[in-house]
């Protein structure tokens, strides 16, 4: 089966810029994207900072936008989240007993957990004894079957300070909780703006772009954080029997094609032209 994961819209109300960029107009550009994908996709995770200031109007433009999405959907809160404006402007999205916005989807591929790791007005994440009793009983739940994990912050530092000083606290005791039944297949995070993955203990794990504003390669600046225009990506996550891929696609890209006839010839004249100097 296969999903699309996105993260990190930073929508701000109808024609504002956001470091120089408009999220509006770009999570348009990648729905569009997705939709060309959605015959062969189940559903969209959105994987938190789904508005920029937590802001009703944001969330209002938000769902609007998502009318034009061909696929189901899971919205997950970041650290730029408002949880009550959120539940405001979508009443009926998933929350636990506690009022966290965690959620799971069974499905016949494996069972998929949405978590709620952010600690309201701080921009590092928490993952409290009440969010840690939901999840502790969804993964005995889980029994046998094969469990992925979504959550907005990397639970461990990825060795950029601007990034680490918000990452989650206390991630190895939840890294314990995670590895306790041996079913969790890989772990999904957004927040960090870019395209990272490896393994954590004995859990595989990826992170992607945003799909507005990125962070840059830096490994010494602790503030202000290195944003950059770098390429925007989802992912299209494709599972099977003990393989999990992870393709990142970079919806604003406009490479040539060699199925695009016209805009490859017009290309290679292009390339053509420099190389001989004309
Ligand atoms: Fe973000």
């Amino acid at each position: 089966m296969r999903f699309v994961q996105v993260s990190d819209l930073h929508i701000v109300p109808n024609g504002q810029k956001l470091h120089g960029l408009d999220p509006v107009r770009r999570f348009k550009q990648c729905i569009a994207d997705i939709n060309t994908h959605a015959e062969s996709v189940e559903f969209c995770v959105i994987t938190g900072d789904l508005c920029d200031q937590g802001d009703p109007e944001s969330y209002k433009l938000l769902r609007k936008l998502l009318k034009g999405l061909k696929l189901p959907y899971h919205l997950m809160v970041g650290n730029h989240d408002r949880r009550e404006d959120f539940f405001k402007v979508f009443p009926a999205a998933a929350r636990d007993r506690a009022g966290f916005v965690q959620s799971e989807l069974v499905t016949d591929s494996g069972v998929f957990l949405f978590l709620d790791s952010v600690d309201e007005g701080e921009h590092a994440g928490v993952y409290c004894e009440r969010r840690r009793a939901w999840l502790s009983e969804r993964l005995e739940q889980a029994g046998e079957r094969p469990v992925y994990v979504f959550m907005h912050h990397p639970p461990f530092e990825i060795g950029f300070p601007s990034l680490d000083r918000m990452a989650l606290n206390d991630g190895e005791r939840f890294r314990e909780l995670l590895e306790s039944t041996g079913q969790v297949r890989h772990l999904f995070f957004g927040h960090v703006h870019r395209p990272v993955s490896g393994s954590w203990g004995s859990v595989p794990f990826s992170a992607l772009p945003g799909t507005n504003h990125q962070i840059a390669t830096d490994f010494e600046m602790v503030t202000p954080m290195p944003y950059s225009h770098g390429p925007a990506a989802y992912a299209i996550v494709d599972l099977e029997d003990n393989r999990t891929l992870v393709h990142l696609n970079h919806f604003l890209d406009d490479y040539p094609r060699r199925n695009d006839a016209r805009v490859w010839e017009e290309r290679k004249v292009g390339w053509l032209d420099k190389l001989t100097g004309r």
